[in-house]
C-alpha cells in the first residue's frame, strides 16, 4: 500500500494494479464507457494538436491509446514520447497504428527524465486520479509537467469529472458502483483494479476544483470542456511565455 488518498485513506499500489490488466485494459474501457472513451480521446487530441511544435509527450500513457492517436494526428517530424512506470502497459504501444513511431520511456512521472523546457505539449488521459487524489501531490506532479514544457507550451488533462447536475451526478455514481467493479473484474480477472477505479471516480475533483489546482501548480489561462454531461472533462493550461 502506498500514498494518501483525498480523504487520508491509503491507496493500493498503482504499479501492482496496472501490471495485472494490460491485456484487457482497452476492451474493458470500451465496454464500461459504451465506446465513449474513443470519442473523449478524439476530442481531447483535437484540442491538443492545435499547439503545434515538434516535441510532444503523453504521461501515464499506459498502453499508449492517446500517444498513438497523437502520433497519427501530428505533423510529420513531430517526436512523440510515452511515459509510464509499468512496462507491460508500455509494451503494448507498438501494436497500435502509429504506435511504432512513439518513443516509450519507462519512468515515474514524479521525476521525469527530461530537461526543463523540452516539450511543446504534455498530455495525460484517465490517469490523474491514479497519481494521487491529494491536492498537494497533484500540484507537485503538475509542476513537474510544467517544468518539462517549453514557455508557451500546453498541458492537456483528460479525466473523469463530476457532472454539475446533482441528478446526473447521482446516476453516474450509481452506474460506477453497480457496473465498474463487477464488469471490470469479470473481464480482466483483477479484483483490485476495478474496485480501485470504482472507488476513486466518485471522489475525484469537479472541473472548477481541478482548474484551481492547475492554477495553483502555475498554469495560466486554464480552461476546460465538459463531455457527456460532465462525466469527463478536458482541461487545458499553458506555461507562461517568458515575456508574457
Ligand atoms: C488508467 S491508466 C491510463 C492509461 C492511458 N493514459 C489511457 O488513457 O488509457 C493509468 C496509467 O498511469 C500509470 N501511472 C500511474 N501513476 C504513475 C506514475 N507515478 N508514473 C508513471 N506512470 C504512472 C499506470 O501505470 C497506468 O498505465
Amino acid at each position: 500500500m502506498n500514498g494518501d488518498g483525498r480523504d487520508g485513506r491509503m491507496e493500493p499500489s498503482i504499479r501492482r494494479i496496472f501490471a495485472e490488466i494490460p491485456h484487457t485494459y482497452e476492451i474493458v474501457n470500451h465496454i464500461l464507457t459504451l465506446g465513449l472513451d474513443i470519442l473523449w480521446r478524439r476530442n481531447a487530441v483535437r484540442m491538443a494538436v492545435q499547439v503545434g511544435g515538434n516535441r510532444w509527450v503523453d504521461v501515464c500513457s499506459g498502453t499508449g491509446e492517446t500517444a498513438a492517436y497523437l502520433k497519427r494526428s501530428a505533423p510529420s517530424g513531430t517526436g512523440v514520447y510515452a511515459v509510464d512506470f509499468v512496462r507491460p502497459m508500455l509494451d503494448r504501444i507498438r501494436q497500435k497504428p502509429g504506435g511504432d513511431g512513439v518513443t516509450p520511456v519507462l519512468s515515474d512521472i514524479k521525476g521525469l527524465p527530461f530537461p526543463d523546457d523540452t516539450f511543446d505539449l504534455v498530455t495525460i488521459s484517465f490517469a490523474t486520479r491514479n497519481i494521487n487524489l491529494s491536492e498537494s501531490v497533484l500540484i507537485h506532479s503538475f509542476r513537474e509537467f510544467r517544468r518539462v514544457l517549453k514557455p508557451g507550451g500546453m498541458f492537456l488533462n483528460l479525466e473523469t469529472s463530476q457532472p454539475p447536475s446533482p441528478l446526473v451526478r447521482w446516476l453516474f455514481h450509481l452506474y460506477v458502483r453497480l457496473f465498474v467493479r463487477a464488469v471490470g473484474r469479470v473481464i480482466s480477472g483483477s479484483t483490485i483494479a476495478y474496485a480501485y477505479l470504482a472507488a476513486t471516480i466518485p471522489r475525484f475533483y469537479g472541473a472548477e476544483e481541478l482548474t484551481g489546482i492547475l492554477e495553483e501548480a502555475g498554469f495560466v489561462d486554464v480552461g476546460f470542456r465538459r463531455m457527456t454531461f460532465g462525466a469527463v472533462a478536458a482541461h487545458i493550461g499553458w506555461k507562461r511565455r517568458e515575456n508574457g
